[in-house]
């Protein structure tokens, strides 16, 4: 069979519709991942040559952030062409070919999908630019006329989740200033009008296109940002203030009602293919209002980012458990656990910082995926690392699926300190001084010890790997059995062979800093966040995060136990 063949028949992933509930989704960040052809830009080649290591590391997916055409304005996330393999990254048959290795091995993928906006290059927006005021071609993007006697201002003060103005004039094609349009991101990254039909069709036909090569869900990026009444800003007195973006419901640019419209045409689609193509949400609106996202009919999963913005807490990880697990009874999915991304600090990092170190340059709880890291100098390493792989075995337990970030299984700390000069982020250049923005955690993973980029690649990397990335090498960790790599291993196999119900039942810990559970299997989990040792309740001990010592938990340490 030929290959793209084996990809689309999906012929070693099975056919269970609901495959996706407890997986293990493993986050790769294409450029930095691993570079086949020595260029300093990962690409998909380099994914299916390192598909031996996802094996061992025991994932049940994969997640690729975009690998379309871009400019890079926003890490790939503006994209050129929906249905294209960026030029630097590999091509389509390159990604068939990724595909089929994968299913070969039993790994599904999942793609980045990004429909509030796409690039400024796009075909349809440069077309928009060389139309009329008016023209069909401006209605698939939100175009108004500015303020003022020559149009001069902006349409309003709506401000950009990346900082400054939400909108940008553009010259018209005779050559003089003309209308602005809206983007609640970069300049580059206009958003699309979702009012269109077109806009509709074309996002359809995308959807088809990559589910008949097999791909086998979907991440939507902004998924509660699509609809937009603009009208409704200026009457009810709106801004875009990321505080009151993220903070203040019923807003008309955001998680507004008629967004499932959009999802109920995807699900159709998706339930074309068998298995249905699966998809998860990105949407940072609060669990109550994430139910509609994550239900059958609309996009069936949805990211969950409390457990990411909470502290090393056991209160407050505690609250979040109990919320999700009802937030999961209450939309259908099985609810998702995430830690890391590629637009927050990796948490080995966020974890060693001082309590009540600004974690979000701007203070607010609602942005914190615009982290800032705080002062690199003021993280304590090896006790984020410690708390880390603590949290994370505490994760990996829970009910529902984890989603895992590349670099994370190694214990990879944020490269806190990048020259301004190879800063990438649009963050950081909206915001020279006040945000360094998220590079720190898409600097490329080190394969190796030695070598001009840690193995990556032949020849350097696109964003420089400190020296210090030495000390986290895969061929390093590979051989000791005590590195963070085969503590994820090993929890990872581990978890796919307790994997059961759905469940969770709490014991009496008999501390507030201690949280124990019971997952089917007699699978026990004892998690001690606070700093004092703790009796360990009896069982045979399947895994630990830190060593531990005879019948005691230490502090920050949590131990998987079979009773
Ligand atoms: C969320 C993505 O995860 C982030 O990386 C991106 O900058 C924004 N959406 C805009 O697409």
């Amino acid at each position: 069979m030929p290959e793209a063949e084996v990809a689309a028949s999906g012929a070693t992933t099975g056919s269970d519709p609901l495959w996706w509930r407890q997986s293990l989704v493993y986050q790769i960040y294409p450029r930095s991942f691993a570079d086949a052809n020595g260029d300093g830009i990962g690409d998909l080649r380099g994914v299916t040559s390192r598909i031996p290591y996802l094996t061992q590391l025991g994932v049940d997916a994969v997640w690729l952030s975009p690998f379309y055409p871009s400019a890079l304005a926003d890490g790939g996330y503006d994209v050129d062409d929906y249905r294209d393999v960026d030029p630097r990254i590999g091509t389509l048959r390159d990604f068939e070919q990724m595909v089929a290795a994968l299913h070969a091995v039993g790994i599904r993928i999942l793609i980045d999908i990004v429909p509030n906006h796409s690039s400024d290059r796009h075909a349809w927006f440069r077309e928009a630019l060389a139309g009329a005021p008016g023209s069909p071609a401006r209605a698939r993007y939100i175009f108004r006329d500015g303020r003022g006697a020559d149009g001069s201002l902006p349409p309003d003060d709506l401000t950009s989740l990346f900082g400054g103005s939400a909108w940008e004039r553009i010259t018209e094609p005779h050559g003089t200033p003309g209308q602005w349009y809206f983007h609640f991101f970069a300049k580059e990254q206009p958003d699309f009008n979702w009012d269109n039909p077109e806009v509709h069709e074309d996002f359809l036909r995308t959807l088809r296109f990559w589910s008949d090569r097999g791909v086998d869900g979907f991440r939507v990026d902004v998924a509660h940002g699509l609809k937009k009444d603009m009208d409704a800003v200026e009457r009810g007195g709106w801004t875009t203030d990321p505080e009151e973006v993220f903070a203040r419901e019923g807003h008309p640019l955001w998680d507004r009602d008629d967004v499932h419209d959009v999802y109920a045409e995807w699900r159709r689609v998706f339930d074309e293919y068998d298995p249905p193509r699966m998809a998860v949400a990105e949407t940072w609106v609060p669990l109550h209002r994430m139910t509609r996202y994550a239900a059958p009919e609309g996009l069936g999963q949805a990211f969950n980012f409390d457990l990411l913005k909470a502290d090393f807490d056991a209160v407050q990880f505690r609250r979040i458990i109990d919320s999700s697990l009802d937030f999961a009874t209450a939309s259908g999915a099985s609810t998702t656990w995430v830690l890391s991304n590629h637009d927050v600090v990796r948490h080995a990092t966020r974890y060693g910082l001082p309590k009540g170190a600004s974690r979000t340059g701007r203070g607010t709880d609602g942005v914190d995926w615009l982290f800032s890291g705080g002062d690199p100098a003021e993280v304590d390493a090896a006790a984020g690392l410690r708390r880390a792989r603590a949290a994370t075995l505490l994760m990996l337990a829970l009910p529902g699926s984890a989603y895992i970030y590349q670099g994370e299984e190694l214990g990879l700390q944020e490269v806190g300190q990048l020259p301004d000069a190879v800063r990438q982020d649009p963050i950081f250049h909206r915001n020279a001084g006040v945000e360094v923005g998220r590079d720190g955690c898409r600097v490329p993973l080190p394969w190796e010890p030695e070598g001009p980029s840690f193995g990556f690649g032949a020849d350097g990397s696109h964003l420089p790997q400190p020296a210090w990335f030495r000390d986290y090498a895969v061929s390093t960790q590979d051989t000791d059995p005590a590195s963070t790599l085969n503590f994820y291993r090993r929890a990872l196999a581990l978890r796919h062979d307790l994997q059961g119900a759905e469940t969770l039942a709490w014991r009496a810990s008999g501390s507030p800093d201690v949280l124990h559970f019971e997952r089917p299997n007699g699978w026990q989990v004892v998690a001690n966040f606070g700093t004092a040792p703790v009796p360990l309740p009896p069982g045979d001990v399947l895994v630990a995060s830190s060593p531990l010592d005879g019948g005691v938990l230490p502090g920050e340490t949590s131990v998987w136990l079979r009773s």
